[in-house]
């Protein structure tokens, strides 16, 4: 495993700063929080977090909508928070990723104000400018991604100008020079003070057709989906030309050594791969959203895994996702006994996993009271709101779960008693014991982590096995996706023992020829 790089072997966690530990009674997380609560991370196995943005905001989308591209929200904290937040990873050896949101800034950022302020102000290239269509509407077809056209007019200066998200969000123009330098200055900035990567945010978005095209309309569109699904988004994102904003990006990154470039992408596998770049100029990781994707069966995850596997560029380093702070919770999705099957999935695939804060208490959809809501997209477009899934950390059994000592932002689960890394972190059949146990597996197996794949045909069509292997030895994984239980068959001429189960340790198999699965359970085998 020396001389693979640390993106490679480890895990990354996602924290979203506003839910994970608040210090100042505010009700929401800060940087401090997150300070006090690496011991947890440390403790957990993982090795790099990855905080969702913490720069200064008017929070119109909860800090996706940057005003300053150098500082920090005071509501988090302090230049200094952050360096002692660093210091302290660093300290731990964990590394610290930022959430870099170079697409569009808020629109109280000072580039904006200047580039509205006139059609001849030097900053109006800055963002994207256009006349009205001859009937004096948007320019073209193209909607925000919360909803409603993607053009707000700017009566003062009679043009509109474009946001994939809110109104609240201007796209920046990433066809000007001068966006491309501030923007990699302002990554120079974060490199300096020892962060260690970034994930960039909607990535595929930054160039948009030159031409302004047409949308054309999405066949497949239902009404139940969002409406940006009306329209198929060829035009307005994922343009060839990304790579090369890309590509300098990753040279931003390169001479400070092993620093990573994550990019948030959602696209189907085919497209997701170009964005490793021409002779692996791109992202160092385009998020791989596929298990949040795909279907929850044995087939359907084998089937994903193997064209994931089968559709890597050469040297194109794979990862997987089950959750993040804009989908619904893993547990949420698949019920809490397979939200144990999907812990061992993600942990023992090759490739790097990222994990989301809470997911390791199996926190599951938090209901919240319509007074409650806070996603703009959920005012915009009821029933599509993310605030289920950014609910505040449950660290104990105290008042607020530890989060605070106030209401917190959002609501805890109604199980927050019971559910909270406390209660559950020294019992042995729990969610978060497993979680930690395969993190811990993983570390100490590079088969399991940088070890090789292969996938392995079983009689169950409920089950799916597969099989890591390299220099430190072979290990089987088996995963009943269903209710029922199987036997299996082992080789014949291989002998090998029960290492870890989905529902705690199953100690005293020794050396099993064949191995009965339970409903609904994983288990991690090893050759002797
Ligand atoms: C990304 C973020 C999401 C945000 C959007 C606009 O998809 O993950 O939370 O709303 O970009 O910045």
């Amino acid at each position: 495993m020396a001389g693979t790089v640390w993106w490679k072997r480890g895990t990354v966690y996602q924290v979203y700063p506003r839910s994970f530990q608040d210090t100042d009674a505010d009700g929401i997380g800060d940087l401090p929080g997150i300070t006090a609560r690496l011991e947890h991370l440390a403790w957990l196995g993982v090795d790099a977090v990855w905080i969702s943005p913490i720069y200064p905001s008017p929070m119109a989308d909860y800090g996706y909508d940057v005003s300053d591209y150098c500082g920090i929200d005071p509501l988090f904290g302090t230049l200094a928070d952050f360096d002692a937040l660093v210091a302290e990873a660093h300290r731990r050896r964990l590394k610290v990723i930022l959430d870099f949101v170079p697409n569009h800034s808020a629109i109280t950022h000072p580039w904006f104000a200047e580039s509205r302020a006139s059609r001849t102000n030097p900053r109006r290239d800055w963002y994207i400018w256009r006349d009205p269509a001859p009937d004096g509407g948007p320019p073209n077809n193209w909607l925000s991604n919360f909803g409603g056209p993607a053009w707000t007019l700017d009566p003062a200066t009679g043009q509109y100008y474009y946001h994939a998200f809110l109104k609240e969000q201007p796209d920046l123009n990433w066809r000007n020079p001068a966006v491309r330098t501030a923007m990699h200055d302002a990554l120079r900035f974060w490199l300096e003070r020892g962060v260690d990567g970034f994930r960039v945010d909607v990535i595929w978005h930054l160039m948009k057709d030159a031409g302004f095209q047409d949308n054309p309309a999405n066949p497949d569109f239902s009404p139940e989906q969002p409406e940006i699904n009306r329209f198929a988004q060829v035009y307005s994102a994922d343009r060839p030309e990304v790579l090369d904003v890309i590509a300098e990006m990753r040279a931003v990154l390169r001479p400070y050594g092993e620093r990573v470039l994550i990019g948030e992408i959602y696209l189907p596998m085919e497209r997701l791969m170009a964005y490793y770049g021409p002779d692996l100029s791109g992202a160092d990781m385009p998020f791989n959203f596929q298990l949040i994707q795909t279907p929850w069966s044995a087939e359907a995850v084998s089937d994903l895994v193997e064209n994931y596997e089968a559709a890597l560029p050469d040297g194109g380093w794979p990862n997987w996702v089950l959750g993040n702070h804009d989908q619904p919770r893993i547990a949420a999705r698949v019920g809490a006994n397979q939200a144990r099957i999907a812990a061992m999935l993600l942990l023992t695939l090759r490739g790097t996993p990222t994990l989301y804060y809470g997911d390791e208490i199996g926190l599951a959809h938090v209901p919240i009271p319509a007074d409650r809501v806070r996603d703009p997209w959920e005012r915009n477009e009821p029933g599509h709101g993310r605030d289920p899934e950014r609910t505040p950390m449950q660290w104990d059994g105290e008042v607020h779960a530890g989060f605070s000592t106030v209401e917190p932002w959002l609501p805890l689960s109604d199980d927050a008693a019971a559910r909270n890394v406390d209660a559950l972190r020294d019992d042995p059949t729990s969610i978060l014991t497993l979680y930690r146990r395969l993190l811990a597996l993983r570390r100490e197996h590079a088969a399991l982590s940088v070890g090789a794949y292969r996938g392995i045909a079983t009689e169950a069509a409920d089950v799916f096995a597969y099989e890591r292997f390299g220099d430190d030895g072979a290990f089987r994984i088996l995963l009943n996706f269903g209710g029922a239980s199987h036997t299996l068959a082992l080789p014949a001429d291989e002998t090998w023992t029960v290492l870890l189960s989905t529902r705690g340790h199953r100690g005293g198999d020794g050396a099993v020829a064949s191995i009965a699965l339970g409903p609904d359970e994983g288990l991690i085998l090893q050759k002797c």
